[in-house]
């Protein structure tokens, strides 16, 4: 077990460096049109990937579960005032990690313990932001993912306000056109969206998030009824928090086009995953995405889309010393 785990970091490791020796990051190629750059660290903090990715390591060989709790934060911090870290912070006042969507978020040590690290070797100079998407890339490849290369000059917001959170973060009893509309305000296609719920490869839910399925008037009739029986019994009555399923049932810690496969085949956990299926709009790229190549090519391409959200660039806001507090 513990050489087939340090087989694993090994084939990840090397991974992560071929991404990193890649010519495209070396050469500060422009990351697209918001102020992001490819290789933006690379005469400031040379080592900052390979540094985050040492630490992402270490944090995932302590508990796995960071893997699906990091990738998750990437999504909830760049939907709210867009990717600024303001996820991260601790307060004053009541912030986003204070709203009851986020109650489940978690990975922040992880992030602490990868910014700690950048900080020791070159102070001041990275923000939380981009240690959080480069942090998110990795969760990705640890889990059997393919990375990406990951535009980088984000900088720190000093704002986050617990209001701000159920405007911009969907609750999963949605179902496409809502979804759809929310996506589409922060600029991604009905395709990125698709390929963004592929996250829910790995991970779990609490049962609480699916009581619309098995708690409402009836139990949903599209649930096939072994696996109606079988969340019943793991969830009994609703409004449980305690205990999670996972959310892709054949490979929940593997990061592969499994979740696809599931919906297609009506064993999408949360009401949201299913109803892609329902939708025209949604349903063709649930197809596309379970062929692995396709589904690793466009999921990077929308990790790296929404990773531009409403980023602060140049002069504005700040290069956070510590990732829970505003400097
Ligand atoms: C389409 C809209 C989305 C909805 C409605 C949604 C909803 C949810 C819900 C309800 C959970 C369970 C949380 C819990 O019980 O703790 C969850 C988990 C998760 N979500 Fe989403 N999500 C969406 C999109 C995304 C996106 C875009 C990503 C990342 C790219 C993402 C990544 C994850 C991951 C990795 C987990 C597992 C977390 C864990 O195991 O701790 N989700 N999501």
């Amino acid at each position: 077990m513990a050489v087939s785990r340090l087989m694993g970091s090994l084939l990840a490791m090397l991974a992560v460096l071929s991404l990193l020796s890649s010519p495209v990051s070396a050469t500060r190629s422009l990351g697209g049109n918001c102020g992001l750059e490819n290789g933006f660290y690379h005469h400031s903090c040379p080592n900052v990937e390979s540094i985050i990715f040492q630490s992402m390591i270490a944090s995932f060989n302590k508990d796995n579960t960071v893997a699906p709790g990091v990738l998750r934060l990437a999504y909830h911090d760049c939907f709210v005032r867009g990717c600024d870290a303001s996820v991260l912070l601790d307060g004053p006042g009541l912030v986003e990690k204070n709203s009851t969507i986020n109650v489940g978020l978690h990975g922040f040590e992880a992030i602490d313990a990868a910014k700690e690290a950048v900080e020791e070797a070159c102070p001041g100079v990275v923000s939380c932001s981009d240690v959080l998407q480069f942090a998110v890339r990795d969760t990705v490849i640890l889990t059997g993912g393919q990375g990406w290369t990951v535009p980088a000059g984000r900088r720190d917001g000093k704002v986050s306000k617990e209001s701000e959170v159920a405007a911009n973060l969907m609750t999963s009893d949605k179902n496409v056109p809502v979804l759809l509309e929310a996506f589409q305000k922060k600029g991604l296609s009905a395709s990125q969206m698709v390929a963004l719920a592929g996250a829910h490869t790995i991970g779990q839910a609490a049962c609480i998030n699916f009581d619309d399925r098995l708690h409402g008037k009836s139990v949903d009739p599209t649930l096939p009824a072994h696996f109606a029986a079988d969340l019943k019994k793991k969830c009994p009555i609703a409004g449980i928090t305690s205990t999670s399923v996972n959310l892709d049932l054949v490979s929940p810690k593997k990061f592969d086009t499994q979740y696809f496969k599931n919906i297609i085949n009506k064993l999408g956990l949360l009401t949201s995953d299913q109803s892609m299926l329902d939708d025209s709009r949604t349903s063709g790229h649930v197809d596309v995405n379970t062929d692995a190549s396709k589904f690793n090519s466009n999921f990077a391409s929308a990790m790296v889309a929404m990773s531009k959200i409403d980023v602060l660039t140049g002069n504005q806001g700040e290069i956070r010393r510590q990732c829970r507090f505003a400097n």
